[in-house]
Order: C-alpha cells, then sequence, then structure tokens
C-alpha cells in the first residue's frame, strides 16, 4: 500500500530514522504539550525510540503515523492510533485521530488540511468503520479542528487525565464512514 499523501499544499508520509533531527527539534518544544500524552523530548534518543514505535505500530496494524511536510519540511504528525480491529465477535475497525503542528507553523489551517485526507485514506484505503477524536475542554484549537472535520460529539469525560498537577475533562467525537461520504 502506497502511504504517501499529498494535499493542496502539503506531502504526508510515514516517519523514517532519517526524521530523527527535523522531529526532535519540534517535539522539544515544551509549548507545544499542554494537552497531550507525552512530555517535550529531552534528548534525540528518544525521539528515535518514538520513531522506532511508530514504525512497528504501522507493521502491526496498531497505529498508523504520517510526518506532515510542506515545503519538504516536517512541520508536524498526523496519526491514527488506538486501531481496534474485532472485540470477540464484533467486529470494530476504529481508530483514533490525534494530530499537532509546530508552534511556529499553527494557525495557517495545516492540521485541517491535513487531517481531512487522513481521515480519508483510513476510511477509503485501511477499512475503518469509525474514527473518533478527544480534545481536552481547554483546547479550542482541537476543538475547531473536531468541528471543520464535521466529527459529532458523543461524550463528556470528567477528569479524564491528569497532567501538571490538574485533571483535565476530554470531550469525545465520531466519525462514521457512511456519514462521512454524505457531508461531503
Ligand atoms: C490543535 C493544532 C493541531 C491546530 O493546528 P493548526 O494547523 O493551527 O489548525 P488549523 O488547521 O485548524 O488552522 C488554525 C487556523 O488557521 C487559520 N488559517 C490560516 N490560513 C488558512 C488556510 N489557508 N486554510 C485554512 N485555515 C487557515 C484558520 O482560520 C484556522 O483558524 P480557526 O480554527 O479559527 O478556523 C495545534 O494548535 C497544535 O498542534 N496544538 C498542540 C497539540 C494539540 O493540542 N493537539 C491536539 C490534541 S487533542
Amino acid at each position: 500500500m502506497d502511504f504517501v499523501i499529498r494535499t493542496e499544499r502539503l506531502l504526508l508520509r510515514p516517519p523514517s530514522m532519517e526524521n530523527a533531527n527535523e522531529l526532535f527539534f519540534l517535539m522539544s518544544d515544551s509549548d507545544l504539550t499542554r494537552f497531550l500524552t507525552w512530555e517535550p523530548h529531552k534528548s534525540i534518543k528518544t525521539t528515535k525510540t518514538l520513531i522506532q514505535n511508530l514504525i512497528e505500530a504501522q507493521q502491526d496494524d496498531k497505529g498508523y503515523h504520517w510526518c506532515v511536510c510542506f515545503n519538504n519540511k516536517i512541520i508536524g504528525l498526523v496519526s491514527l492510533i488506538d486501531v481496534k480491529r474485532k472485540i470477540r465477535t464484533w467486529t470494530l475497525n476504529r481508530a483514533e485521530l490525534s494530530y499537532w503542528i509546530g508552534i511556529h507553523f499553527q494557525g495557517k489551517g495545516y492540521a485541517t488540511e491535513a487531517c481531512k485526507k487522513i481521515i480519508d485514506f483510513g476510511f477509503s484505503s485501511l477499512d475503518f468503520h469509525k474514527i473518533v477524536v478527544a480534545h481536552a475542554v481547554e483546547n479550542t484549537e482541537s476543538k475547531n479542528i473536531c468541528t471543520k472535520l464535521f466529527f459529532s460529539k458523543y461524550a463528556y469525560e470528567h477528569d479524564a487525565f491528569q497532567k501538571n498537577d490538574k485533571w483535565h475533562d476530554l470531550i469525545w467525537y465520531e466519525l462514521i464512514k457512511e456519514h462521512r461520504n454524505e457531508s461531503q
């Protein structure tokens, strides 16, 4: 399967070890990670371990990741993570959308542009039936993306995670393949 995807302004491609320096530069920025599950990278070794994990996740159908490239330069990462195909006799075929864009490249519509194509790819090439996404209540930028991508809100989760000594609520959204087609 060809995982390289083009949008109007961006090239989306799976990460490789050669991207360690560029990703480390972006992922060591402490302004980026306020609502993310990880801390800023302090050493390139952390970034290399991450890249190895991302590559293995893709091989095992556990998660799919794309570097977001603008003018041949990596500016962020968009992923379909937490892939669930089956629970016993139930077929799920679902994944969770996640995304970040480097601080200096935000506010230009790149996350929305990349996510649109990744969602299309998830439904058409990776056989997902449902894609979910969640954002911390305070994360207005992420909320706006969920709205622009036609996700429907389905749950409010209290105290979903603790970060920096504070508990945060999450709002969950879903998008089902057929509904996506209707909203186009
Ligand atoms: C959330 C995040 C990914 C948003 O990235 P982004 O690229 O700035 O988001 P967008 O694609 O929506 O662009 C934002 C703004 O750019 C503006 N913009 C500028 N030029 C544009 C263009 N050519 N096309 C579209 N929008 C454009 C839009 O007005 C948009 O504002 P709006 O949200 O009021 O509509 C980014 O803030 C981030 O990485 N945050 C930290 C990590 C994080 O919180 N991730 C989400 C975890 S749930």
